[in-house]
């Protein structure tokens, strides 16, 4: 009787501990990205067309796209938030949110801060004049004039390097188009994709983008700066240029193939 419950017993904790250690492999070999806990990602929906909202409210636009078949590939359950654009590196340094894709430019000045993943698009800014305008041409133009940009945005700090220049500063796009197109600057400095969309869809009018890029950037998805999930992203950003899903949505949005990506930009 004694040996049997010896035997019982002893059973019973070997079975414990199997349990106990199979749990812990799981934990181990688990990627970050398990349980309902949603993956909170910010955008600044006023980028047409990288990320905007339609008339139902809905986010759409390539950032969009891109974000949702990265979760769809990589499995992260992830929840879109609103966010100003001016706010974005800061929410993301205090963990409020576990990443932002928002046409956000990689530089080396981000980085010191926050992390970003791998490009995900080559962008670059450019000068927008009022259609009529013959005088503003590129840099050495734009000495002493009136010039429109974004909170933060990397407009901004370029717009900081012109001698002399009186900048005005706008919480999003539409807001500083509109100052352009009512006289009260006379240039905006920003992303040229973004503007050069906006005038060919008609929902910018008057104003024309002066052809020559004045920067060459590249677009990441910033998170904060040790987060686990960078890794999960990198892959998924990998996987889409390969299997076509990149070259798809960029054909969906610009109408034309890709250029090729660098796999880093700094
Ligand atoms: N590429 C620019 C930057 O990183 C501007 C991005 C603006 N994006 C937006 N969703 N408003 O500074």
């Amino acid at each position: 009787m004694n040996r049997k419950w010896h035997q019982l017993i002893l059973s019973l904790g070997c079975l414990l501990l199997i349990i106990i250690c199979n749990s812990c492999q799981s934990t181990i070999t688990t990627s970050p990205n398990t349980g309902t806990k949603p993956f909170k990602v910010a955008t600044d929906p006023t980028f047409i067309p990288f990320e905007s909202q339609n008339a139902s409210g809905q986010l759409e636009g390539f950032d969009i796209d891109l974000m949702n078949a990265i979760a769809k590939i990589s499995g992260l359950p992830i929840q879109f938030q609103n966010l100003p654009f001016d706010g974005m590196i800061s929410t993301l340094q205090a963990k409020r949110v576990d990443a932002a894709i928002s046409g956000i430019t990689i530089t080396p000045e981000r980085l010191k801060t926050i992390a970003f993943s791998r490009p995900y698009f080559k962008a670059g800014l450019a000068i927008t004049v009022r259609a009529n305008n013959q005088n503003i041409q590129d840099f050495n133009s734009l000495k002493g004039k009136k010039i429109g940009v974004q909170i933060g945005s990397t407009g901004a700090t370029f717009a900081k390097t012109i001698p002399n220049a009186k900048i005005s500063t706008f919480n999003s796009g539409p807001e500083f188009f509109q100052d352009l197109i009512n006289g009260n600057v006379d240039a905006v400095i920003s992303d040229a994709f973004a503007t050069l969309y906006a005038i060919k869809n008609g929902n910018l009018k008057g104003i024309k983008v002066v052809a020559n890029l004045l920067t060459e950037e590249y677009y990441g998805i910033a998170t904060p700066k040790d987060s686990p999930y960078l890794e999960v992203i990198n892959k998924a950003i990998t996987n889409l240029l390969s299997n076509g899903t990149y070259q798809q949505i960029y054909q969906k949005w610009f109408n034309t193939t890709p250029p090729k990506l660098p796999e880093s930009s700094i």
